[in-house]
């Protein structure tokens, strides 16, 4: 690795449609290492970006009905949007339509050539325009895309190719030789694995798409828009402008990536950069895809995560913690509402906020701003040794991209202050003028570790490190990871900022409960039941009302009277059937009249979408019986 500069981007997304919560895993992801990598004092540059060209997009652009720029333009805001929202601190967002992306990928294209690695050829194959890339026959499922599940289509045309097969010894040693290239290791080793079987040349641009980067060797042909939104790697950083910068970043550190583009990533582009004269990417990190309720992530099924009401709801940074807490990020993960709760309450309510809020609380009634050190003693020793340890261990892991081990690891230092409060008795030491002392240094400590961990959540939750961190009364974020290396920074003396809960606790039960109970005011009283008036009435005559397949006509008996209901029962029942039957009936309903017949009364009965059962007596009673 370059030391001292850490360049890192995501997969430029698709605008195809507005962004989602996948695209918004990877950028979290990616966020989290750039500011993790910025307390390391790394000189960082973090890129993200939209992919806009392509048969897919000018087709999506044609079915808005709008010009392919205009609609690109509308869907890179809304992924602007969302970065902003999400807090997501990238340096630059590089557009493939940018007029500097433009020139730098025709630029790349030139110094392929030059390596006398493009020819002219006839392709003919299946083509995914979701994936924009041919599949072979063996890799269709159903004969349709095996990612999208969408039908392809037979692409027959004459492009240009790029050698690719050339460069298949080349690339099994560099992945050979270079065991941190892909991770993990088993995309490694499945990427080894198709190495050895062979490669073939790919086709490089297409003769049907307009939307495209023009190749500079034959403008009547666009670039395959893998190969130009590749470039974008580049191009961000000056590669066609901008050499300075350009080689004080280059090549990147960590390429992060969704798995199912992971050969763009691991063949194809570094052989292109290979034929480019061009050092290769350090690491290629391809993590998991999610689902939900086990279910694949679909619009069309309506099997969707929403982003921006989950960070609405409940805030950004519980968001960002959650899925990079809930999922080892190599592997797929499976989100449910319930296992966000969980985790949001156990965790961040419990955990982290009982232990901001009490040690605040404690240091402000008892000492009004940062209690003095003074008083050693037992388990201070441990609790230091661990703050320390407890960086040194979350960034490695960090480095590791292991994120749900980093935070395992932050969570058990912060369940230990808490326990330590808990076996000093701390609040208790604190009411004893001979005890106060050993309670504030006890106080002191569990500030201190506060501080600690507002530097190494961080990366995770800005928003809300910044917050402990006016409770315990430093502002802003003027430190980094080498404040950590050692105890005490916090001075006592300090004043203390306002407790207020960082994370309150979300209530499930109360929220289930109202949900399913009735609220007070909806329950009826026993009086309120007896206003009504239901009577066994005995059906004398039964008719369908003409003009409608719905309603009959009856003529009941109530014992002292007969009466007309109109029902809407006709589709479950014949009149024959009903005649004679005993039914229950709203006897002192107000009368209505329904296509010009009055009804005067109800009958009751079950109605469900599988059927409908009329209400009756299941055994003799003389018409008329009240029924309560
Ligand atoms: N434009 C290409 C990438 C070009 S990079 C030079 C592309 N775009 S995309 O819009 O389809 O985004 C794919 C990426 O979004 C994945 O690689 C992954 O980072 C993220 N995700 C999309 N859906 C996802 C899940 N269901 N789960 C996790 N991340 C996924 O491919």
């Amino acid at each position: 690795m370059n030391r001292g500069k850490f360049y890192i981007t995501t997969p430029i997304y698709y605008v195809n449609a507005r962004p989602h919560i996948g695209h918004a895993y990877t950028t979290m992801a990616a966020d989290i290492v750039a500011r993790h990598h910025r307390l390391k004092g790394d000189d960082v540059f973090f890129l993200t970006g939209t992919d806009e060209h392509g048969q897919n997009i000018q087709r999506t652009a044609e079915e808005h009905g709008m010009p392919e720029k205009q609609y690109c333009d509308m869907i890179a805001e809304e992924f602007k949007r969302l970065w902003k929202k999400l807090n997501i601190s990238n340096d630059y967002f590089v557009r493939t339509t940018d007029e500097r992306h433009i020139k730098a990928a025709q630029k790349f294209f030139e110094a392929v050539y030059r390596s006398g690695d493009i020819y002219k050829g006839r392709y003919e194959g299946w083509y995914c325009s979701r994936c924009e890339r041919f599949y072979l026959e063996k890799e269709l499922q159903g004969g349709k895309c095996p990612i999208h599940d969408m039908p392809v289509e037979w692409v027959k045309e004459e492009n240009y190719f790029f050698a690719l097969s050339k460069y298949r010894d080349r690339l099994l040693r560099h992945i050979e030789e270079n065991p941190d290239f892909i991770q993990p290791e088993s995309r490694r080793n499945e990427v080894l694995s198709v190495l050895r079987e062979g490669l073939e040349d790919i086709s490089i641009s297409r003769s049907t798409v307009r939307w495209g980067i023009p190749l500079p060797i034959d403008p009547s042909q666009t670039m395959y828009v893998w190969m130009d939104a590749l470039c974008n790697y580049i191009s961000a950083i000056g590669y066609g402008d901008d050499p300075e910068t350009f080689r004080k970043y280059w090549p990147a550190d960590l390429h992060l990536i969704g798995k199912e583009i992971i050969r763009f990533h691991v063949i194809i582009w570094p052989a292109l950069l290979m034929s480019a004269g061009l050092p290769l990417p350090e690491r290629i990190f391809a993590h998991g895809w999610l689902t939900k309720d086990g279910k694949k992530l679909s619009k069309s099924t309506g099997n969707v995560i929403d982003i921006d009401e989950l960070a609405d709801r409940f805030g950004v940074d519980p968001v960002r913690y959650f899925f990079m807490r809930e999922f080892s990020f190599g592997k797929d993960g499976d989100y449910t509402d319930s296992a966000f709760i969980t985790r949001y309450n156990a965790d961040l309510a419990n955990d982290l906020g009982n232990l901001v809020n009490r040690t605040v609380n404690l240091a402000r009634r008892f000492f009004q701003s940062v209690p003095p050190n003074d008083h050693p003693g037992e388990h201070d020793e441990e609790i230091i040794e661990m703050a320390i340890e407890t960086h040194r261990r979350s960034s490695k892991q960090l480095d590791d991209l292991a994120f749900d081990e980093a935070l395992e690891t932050i969570w058990q230092f912060i369940r230990r202050l808490n326990k330590y409060v808990q076996q000093t008795e701390a609040w208790r030491l604190a009411q004893n003028e001979d005890t106060k002392g050993r309670a504030g240094t006890i106080i002191y400590n569990c500030l201190e570790g506060l501080r600690f961990i507002s530097v190494m959540i961080y990366p995770f939750m800005p928003e809300s490190a910044l917050r402990i961190r006016e409770q315990i009364g430093l502002k802003g974020l003027d430190e980094d990871y080498s404040s950590l290396e050692s105890w005490g920074a916090l001075k006592p003396g300090t004043p203390l900022g306002k407790p207020e809960p960082i994370f309150p606790r979300i209530k499930v039960e109360k929220a289930k409960k109202t949900k399913k109970q009735p609220k007070r005011e909806e329950l009826i009283t026993i009086d309120d039941f007896r206003k009504l008036d239901l009577r066994v009435a005995e059906v004398l005559e039964a008719e369908k009302v003409e003009g409608t397949d719905k309603l009959l006509r009856l003529v009941v008996n109530i014992g002292h009277e007969k009466r007309q209901i109109v029902a809407g029962i006709a589709e479950y029942y014949s009149p024959q059937e009903l005649i004679g039957m005993k039914i229950i009936m709203v006897a002192n309903l107000e009368p209505a009249t329904i296509r010009g017949i009055e009804s005067q009364g109800m009958i009751l009965a079950a109605v469900g979408k599988r059927g409908c059962a009329v209400a009756t007596v299941d055994r003799e009673v003389p018409t008329g019986t009240r029924v309560r």
